[in-house]
């Protein structure tokens, strides 16, 4: 016997493990999209995973508080998402970019240790790895130092490996400073499920009359492993992918080791043989290897390498989504410098405390200054980040001073937390995790989108409720808003 109940109208696509939908109609019919396997499964995993963090963090003694979404603009870190204030007319509360400092002063406030699966809200141009609005597992900790932060949350990863995938470490991960992930990998978040580490081939590479590596502040290149047979085509096909504007760099040299260890490049003119095989060496090229080198100002050349790295590892199969490789990254420097605005930016936040041997820079040279700051990295992204933060209202007030605030402002902005610490703040630091990162990696994907029941497009778009849109003039009137055309 068939009851029907409801009837329904053939969807706009098949609802089936693979749908024929393009990506604008599946978002728009979101929930016929949910209705497919593969996001049913995510959905499903996704909820498995809220469950075992907080088993692991009730187990580990952290407390679950809430921390609110309507607070005050902060005009550090990305751009905020802002609310008219009707009751408060002119005014405006900005939604989190994170509960960072309410976090903090629960640990002023004496909860130990705290924790929260909370969303946040940037306003920034969204990838496939970000949303405007996502969920991080928001964690803090008093009374501790980097090592006990890492300690229990390697073991909480562990615990999430094993039992959401079934799958164990038993070594620790691996620590890898800042510096070191640059200039290996070109990254401060490195895939590390293959090799092909970058060398330095700078002093080897200048005085060959070679304009283009003679100019060049940086000399940088890796051996792609066995890739010695590519063609012609297949080498330009790389030139033309580091030439792509999201790569940027101008060109790209080759050196090819053929099975019999014969080396031939495209810079033969310049380079003898021996010249060529001293650049193998620092390469650590095995025959049946195609180095690749870029050159450039360093940063600029190591961020292009990383690039073409993550490309010949696809290339080559090596992007294997069922294998994990985390990692910690440590020692991140303090500051960076933005040349454009002319004026150094925290790494991290500015609530991020120096390394105590460091503190001595911080005043004459705090380019030079290592945070106590931490990356959780797995797969080439990052999935979580941290520090011990600072809990001392004075080093705070410099460190305000250096990112480039006056006295005033910086207690405008943040006074609440300077003058809370002057009530007995005990050290303190914790990290958070992206969730929606955290999902697809172990959802096997490269977008958050395929876990987040009802997420945004790429113009930042919720195109099945047609979110933004206007309102009405009344609303308007309400908040005392009046709109100009943009331009
Ligand atoms: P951070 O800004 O590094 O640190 O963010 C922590 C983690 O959140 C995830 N994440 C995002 N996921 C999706 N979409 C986005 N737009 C997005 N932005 C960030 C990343 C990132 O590692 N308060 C600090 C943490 C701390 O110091 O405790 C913070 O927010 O996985």
């Amino acid at each position: 016997e068939v009851k029907i109940l409801n009837e329904s109208q053939t969807p706009p696509f098949t609802i089936e493990e693979n749908s024929d939908g393009g990506d604008d109609l599946r978002m728009k019919y979101r929930y016929l999209d949910l209705r497919r396997p593969p996001l049913q499964r995510n959905m499903e995993l996704r909820h498995r995973m809220a469950i075992a963090i907080r088993t692991f963090l009730d187990k580990e003694g952290f407390l679950e508080i809430e921390t609110p979404y309507l607070v005050g603009s902060t005009p550090e870190g990305a751009r905020d998402f802002v609310v008219p204030s009707r009751m408060n007319p002119n005014q405006f509360y900005a939604l989190p970019q994170s509960p960072q400092t309410l976090k903090q002063l629960l640990m002023v406030a004496g909860y130990d240790r705290y924790f929260q699966i909370v969303r946040c809200f940037r306003d920034e141009d969204l990838r496939a790895d970000r949303q405007p609005e996502f969920t991080q597992i928001d964690c803090e900790m008093s009374f501790v130092e980097q090592e006990d932060v890492l300690e229990i949350f390697e073991r909480w990863a562990k615990y999430m490996f094993k039992d959401v995938m079934n799958v164990e470490f038993s070594e620790p991960f691996q620590r890898m400073p800042w510096i070191e992930a640059m200039e290996k990998y070109g990254s401060d978040k490195p895939d590390l499920r293959f090799g092909m580490e970058f060398h330095d081939i700078t002093d080897l590479a200048h005085g060959h009359s070679f304009p283009v590596f003679d100019d060049a502040e940086y000399v940088v290149g890796f051996a792609a492993t066995g890739c010695a047979g590519y063609t012609r085509k297949q080498i330009d096909a790389l030139t033309d992918y580091v030439k792509r504007p999201q790569v940027g760099a101008k060109g790209l040299v080759w050196i090819r080791m053929d099975e019999q260890g014969n080396l031939k490049s495209s810079i033969d003119k310049f380079f003898s043989a021996e010249d060529l095989k001293a650049i193998a060496e620092r390469m650590e090229a095995k025959p049946g290897d195609l180095m690749l080198v870029l050159c450039g100002k360093k940063f600029k050349a190591l961020t292009q390498l990383c690039a073409l790295r993550l490309h010949v590892g696809e290339l080559l199969g090596l992007r294997d989504p069922k294998k994990f490789a985390p990692l910690w990254i440590v020692d991140f420097p303090m500051f960076e410098w933005d040349d454009e605005t002319e004026r150094y930016y925290a790494m991290h936040h500015p609530f991020t405390s120096p390394k105590p041997e460091d503190v001595q820079y911080l005043e004459s040279d705090p380019g030079r200054v290592r945070a106590n700051a931490y990356d959780f990295v797995c797969n080439g992204t990052e999935i979580g980040g941290g520090s011990i933060r600072i809990h001392d209202a004075q080093l705070q007030a410099l460190i305000f001073k250096i990112l480039g605030f006056t006295p005033e402002k910086a207690q405008e902005q943040f006074g609440f937390l300077m003058n809370a610490f002057k009530f007995g703040a005990p050290p303190h630091g914790g990290l958070a995790f992206g969730f929606d990162r955290l999902c697809s990696l172990f959802g096997g994907s490269e977008s958050i989108r395929d876990f987040i029941a009802f997420p945004k497009n790429n113009a930042g778009r919720d195109v099945m409720l047609d979110a933004p849109s206007t309102i009405d003039q009344a609303q308007l009137d309400e908040l005392y808003i009046s709109l100009v055309k943009p331009e």
